[in-house]
């Protein structure tokens, strides 16, 4: 099976999976990514079965707004009933990597103030213990050289994203050769460093559901 086949497939499970939890006040959480896009094309077709969108990042809002889904702003929500989005790698407890996309904050932002996340992925994006995929770690651009020299001490060799500004004015460092054996750990050591705005372990607020999709089928777990 191809693995645009895989993400399509998880997507439509996603959407089965919400579908009998939303109502006409559901706000749906959506996030960034190949495998979301699958899922936003998807959510279009059921638009009239739920209030509005909030949305991780400016190319998933305009991909919801062309479907005819009406997205507001996190602030106007007053409860995020589901929030589904992809992952660079993911765990066997959850934690995640995400921002391969750049969307990190937003995505972040969602995923805490949701009631429900739900992570959709292809089998590729299992690991037995995340840090193959480069941490990417969002960072203010005053700030780069700075959090680059305290990521090295940390283990860390990050590299800077090229010709990538974020939805947030801001920069990304994508870090490899960290240990990653404590998630929860790692994402609050790299929160305090002065200067970084959100990094891509999803940990503390790691997925409440895993959807993936492989050539044996769609497991939800
Ligand atoms: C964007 C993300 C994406 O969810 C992640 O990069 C996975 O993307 P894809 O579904 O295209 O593999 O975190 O910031």
């Amino acid at each position: 099976m191809k693995i645009e086949d895989l993400k399509k497939a998880a997507a439509e499970a996603a959407i089965a999976y919400i579908e009998p939890k939303l109502n006409p006040d559901s706000i749906v959480g959506v996030g960034t990514g190949s495998t979301t896009n699958y899922f936003i094309d998807a959510l279009g077709a059921i638009r009239h079965k739920f209030d509005a969108a909030v949305s991780s990042s400016e190319g998933s809002t305009a991909r919801l707004e062309n479907l005819g889904v009406r997205v507001i702003n996190l602030n106007a929500a007053p409860r995020v009933s589901v929030y589904v989005d992809g992952a660079d790698e993911v765990e066997p407890g959850k934690a995640l990597i995400k921002g391969g996309g750049g969307a990190l904050t937003r995505e972040k932002i969602i995923a805490a103030a949701c009631e429900e996340f739900v992570c959709v992925v292809d089998n590729t994006k299992f690991v037995d213990q995340l840090g193959s995929f480069p941490l990417p770690v969002e960072v203010l651009p005053m700030a780069r050289s700075f959090v680059a020299r305290s990521l090295v001490e940390l283990g860390g060799d990050p590299t800077y994203r090229d010709s990538l500004i974020t939805d947030n004015g801001n920069v990304i460092l994508d870090t490899q050769g960290l240990n990653i054996d404590d998630p929860d750990s790692l994402e609050k050591a790299i929160n305090n460093i002065a200067g970084v705005v959100t990094n891509g372990i999803f940990a503390i607020n790691r997925p409440n559901t895993l959807v993936m999709a492989s050539a044996d089928g769609v497991f939800i777990s």
